[in-house]
Parts: C-alpha cells; sequence; structure tokens
C-alpha cells in the first residue's frame, strides 16, 4: 500500500478533527477567530480551524502560513482563505494587518531553537497591528506530557477507508527538546511511514522572556481551556498576548 504525504495529513484530520462545539480547546481559537475582522493563522496545517471560520460566517480576512506542502494542498480545498507557505518568521512578510495571530494544537513547540523563537516572534509582532493579539499554546513542561507517549499510544483508525495503526516512541529528552517518531502502519504490522519531530517544552519564565523580548504583554495565561489557573499539573500554558 502506498501511504503518501497526501494521504498522512487526510489521516491527520480525521484523527484531529476541528470541531468547536465538542472540543474545549478549539472553542478557544474560534471565539478569538469569530470576534475579530482579520486572522493569520500561523502553522496551519490542513487548515482546519480557519476552514470552519468560514463555514460558520467569518467575512474578513482569513490567512494560513506553514511550511508543509502536503498540508496546504488540503488546505486549498478553500479557495476563499489565502495559504501561504513557509515557516512562522516568514510572516515578516505583512506589516501591521492583522488583528489575531494564532498558532493552534501545540504548532508553537515547532519552533525549537532561540534563533527561530526570536525570528517568529518578531516576525509575527509585526504582522499585528498594534494592540492586536497573539493566541496559541504550548504544552506544560511541568506535566511531562512526552513520559506519557512512551511506550506507544497505539491508535486504530477505521473510517474513509482506513485502517491503520499510529503509535509514537520518544528517542530522546535533551533539556527543553523532545524528539519522538510516529510510525503508521497495516493491522498486519506492515510500515508504512516513520516521521521524527522535535519539540520544545518551553517553561513560563523562558516563554515570557522570548514574548516580552519581542514586545508582547501577557494578557491571559491560563492552565487548561476553562480558564483555570497554571499548576504544576496543568498540561498546557494557554497564552493570549497583546502587541
Ligand atoms: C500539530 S500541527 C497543528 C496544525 C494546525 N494548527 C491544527 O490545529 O490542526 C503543527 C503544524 O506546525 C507546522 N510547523 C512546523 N514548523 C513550523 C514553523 N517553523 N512555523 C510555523 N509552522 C510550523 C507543521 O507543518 C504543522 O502543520
Amino acid at each position: 500500500m502506498d501511504f503518501t504525504a497526501d494521504d498522512s495529513v487526510a489521516l491527520y484530520d480525521e484523527m484531529y478533527r476541528w470541531d468547536g462545539a465538542a472540543n474545549a480547546t478549539d472553542r478557544f481559537y474560534d471565539q478569538l477567530v469569530m470576534a475579530v475582522d482579520s486572522v493569520l493563522d500561523v502553522g496551519c496545517g490542513t487548515g482546519m480551524m480557519l476552514h470552519q471560520a468560514r463555514a460558520h460566517g467569518h467575512t474578513g480576512r482569513l490567512v494560513g502560513l506553514d511550511p508543509d506542502a502536503a498540508s496546504l494542498r488540503r488546505a486549498r480545498r478553500r479557495t476563499d482563505i489565502e495559504w501561504i507557505e513557509g515557516g512562522a518568521s516568514e510572516a515578516s512578510r505583512w506589516h501591521g494587518e492583522f488583528d489575531l495571530v494564532t498558532m493552534a494544537s501545540n504548532a508553537f513547540q515547532c519552533l525549537v531553537t532561540d534563533e527561530e523563537l526570536r525570528a517568529s516572534l518578531a516576525a509575527l509582532h509585526g504582522a499585528l497591528r498594534p494592540g492586536g493579539r497573539f493566541a496559541f499554546e504550548t504544552r506544560n513542561p511541568a506535566a511531562r506530557a512526552w513520559e506519557s507517549w512512551n511506550p506507544s499510544v497505539v491508535h486504530t483508525i477505521a473510517g474513509n477507508g482506513w485502517d491503520l495503526r499510529q503509535w509514537h516512541e520518544v528517542r530522546s529528552v535533551t533539556g527543553d527538546l523532545v524528539t519522538f517518531s510516529e510510525t503508521t502502519a497495516t493491522p498486519d504490522g506492515t510500515v508504512l511511514s516513520v516521521d521524527s519531530t522535535t519539540l520544545r517544552f518551553l517553561d513560563q519564565a523562558r516563554l515570557d522572556a522570548f514574548l516580552t523580548e519581542a514586545g508582547f504583554t501577557v494578557e491571559r495565561r491560563e492552565g487548561d481551556w476553562e480558564g483555570g489557573p497554571v499548576t504544576d499539573s496543568s498540561r498546557s500554558l494557554v497564552t493570549v498576548a497583546r502587541a
């Protein structure tokens, strides 16, 4: 069986369907997006969040930015949204144009080096109008989420013609960088793809230092999607920062 990059992103959509009615995390972003005229979604992936915003009647400017070509091919199924291929630092092409920048589903953790974080945050700050907001979440390192990724969580995926197994294995934890692999296989164990990803787990102090350096002021910081405070067991650092 051929398993292409296009199959992989279609599978992602099936596994992590965007649903603001069912999921508090999706609702958090939906409420912010629907309240403003212009939104830049960075690390937009397959574009599910912006697709939903349009479907739910957003009439303003919606722009998705992502470095992954296969994800953007899928995003482009909707042509009434602008789709740009590039990493977060390439938001430097826009100047004071957006009310809101989002990085949903922990896309922020893909910014792994100090240099990439600095360049990206400066670009996102510059893309926002003065007073515009940057909303994102990053997993709280204190909750050590990677420890539950290994040994693997195995998913059985059925529907849309798929019957596949997918699991994650942590390969290394070095400082605040966690590298893991995602393996997709058929039920008989034939491996179709193995992808490796490194994510950075910034704690609050380091995160806020990067935000402050880029000119942001933290307006909201929550430990969950219901507005609870950050504790050591909070899974996420949910942040709304103002430019
Ligand atoms: C977990 S996915 C989230 C996708 C989408 N935001 C969602 O909610 O479904 C993380 C995304 O970040 C993108 N990404 C990786 N490196 C990036 C970078 N340097 N700048 C922006 N996005 C990046 C990946 O291509 C991927 O689409």
